[in-house]
């Protein structure tokens, strides 16, 4: 059975991909996340009991740990995601940033190199690691072009820099090491169980608490977003079928500025929860100052992962938002749970007589 180390996996992303996982692959699963507060294992309840889902709350910075987790697990690759992932908070406070994205990506590509070097030929050539990155490392676009996967590295924000650091960090594995690393670069996700500081579940958020909607600047920044589960998909045939060595960017091909995002949601809003006084939710947008630094637009060119390991995003923009919105209507008490601060304790509740803390 092949066996994966997923990390972050208790975040918007990766809980998303062992929920894929653990339905559509045979793989067991070893979840490392160190559950900081985009740490949910509310997101993870589905396969909480699963017999293929290992949980360990641990942090990619404690080579003890991680060095005791691959000689007990035995994988047959990593798919790394854990990273801290907010612009805005890296802007206020880079330093956890630095810390988990590139000493924790350090920690783990040194590892994960400890442990393949112990592995015999034919598991040392097919053992995979997998780095999970962002499209912000190419920095802004003006109003045309893509980016592709030979757009020079230009980051702007603290979070961008950290993460293209990191990437370089895997490349250098593999051209120093022989380590076989594949990396991503996606777009703008969205889809259920994402934390509510991020623009879309944030809008909703607040548009059902009738809170303003506070639009950065003009509202005219252009983002290119993919539904979750889409990204996801790809994750796991980059694993399968990626080559070593490769870069493979992941987009929605939906480019839309914010303000057209809010505006949908509204839309949506309207629709699916009607207010009681009967007036539309797009009364609470609100232009408020910008943020520092703020990229103009990004867009990808998903042309190479199409071509070469035949993905295409299922969800169209509508109809992925759609969904969006009736799973956050739908399932009020995880918003409820993380506005409450009651997530961070479903750890104690739910596994510790199992001995999984
Ligand atoms: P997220 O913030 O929702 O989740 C991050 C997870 O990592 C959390 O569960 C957190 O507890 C864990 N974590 C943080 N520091 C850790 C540490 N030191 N050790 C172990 N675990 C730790 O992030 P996300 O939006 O799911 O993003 C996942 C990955 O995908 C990130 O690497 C991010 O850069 C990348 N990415 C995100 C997007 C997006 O739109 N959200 C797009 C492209 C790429
Ligand atoms: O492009 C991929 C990146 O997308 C990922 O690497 C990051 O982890 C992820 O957080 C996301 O970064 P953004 O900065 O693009 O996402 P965010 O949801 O924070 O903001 C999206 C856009 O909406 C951006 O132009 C800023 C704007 N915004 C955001 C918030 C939170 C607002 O106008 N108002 C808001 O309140």
């Amino acid at each position: 059975m092949t066996t994966v180390f997923v990390t972050g996996g208790a975040g918007f992303i990766g809980s998303a991909l062992v929920r894929l996982l653990i339905a559509n692959s045979d793989w067991r699963i070893i979840n490392i996340d160190k559950l900081t507060y985009a740490g949910n294992l509310e997101s993870l309840a589905a396969v909480a009991d699963h017999p293929r889902h290992v949980f360990s709350r641990s942090d990619i910075c404690d080579r003890a740990a991680l060095d005791r987790l691959f000689a007990e697990h035995r994988p047959d690759g990593v798919i790394h995601l854990a990273a801290e992932s907010h612009v805005d908070r890296s802007i206020h406070g880079p330093g956890e940033f630095i810390a988990t994205n590139i000493s924790g990506t350090f920690t783990l590509l040194e590892a994960a190199r400890g442990y393949w070097l112990g592995l015999d030929d034919s598991a040392k050539a097919a053992f995979r690691f997998q780095h999970v990155s962002t499209d912000e490392v190419y920095g802004s676009l003006g109003a045309t072009g893509l980016f592709t996967e030979t757009t020079p590295y230009s980051p702007n924000s603290p979070y961008s820099a950290s993460k293209a650091a990191s990437d370089h960090l895997v490349r250098a594995w593999m051209h120093t090491y022989g380590l076989p690393v594949l990396v991503t670069n996606c777009s703008n996700n969205y889809g259920p169980c994402q934390f509510p500081e991020k623009l879309i579940p944030l809008m909703i958020n607040n548009a059902l608490a009738a809170k303003p909607l506070p639009i950065y600047g003009r509202g005219d920044n252009v983002r290119d977003w993919l539904y979750v589960d889409d990204h996801a998909e790809a994750l796991r045939l980059v694993f399968e079928r990626g080559v070593p060595g490769e870069t493979y960017n992941i987009g929605g091909g939906a480019e839309r500025t914010n303000l057209q995002v809010v505006d949908s949601l509204c839309r949506l809003l309207d629709l699916q929860r009607p207010r009681s006084d009967g007036r539309s939710y797009s009364e609470l947008k609100r232009f408020v100052a910008d943020r520092p630094g703020h990229d103009q637009r990004y867009a990808i060119d998903a042309g190479k992962i199409a071509r070469e390991l035949g993905w295409v995003p299922r969800e169209s923009f509508e109809s992925g938002l759609a969904r969006t919105v009736a799973w956050y209507l739908a399932n009020g008490d995880w918003i409820a749970h993380v506005e409450s601060g009651e997530y961070q304790h479903w750890l104690e509740k739910n596994y510790a007589e199992r001995g999984v803390a």
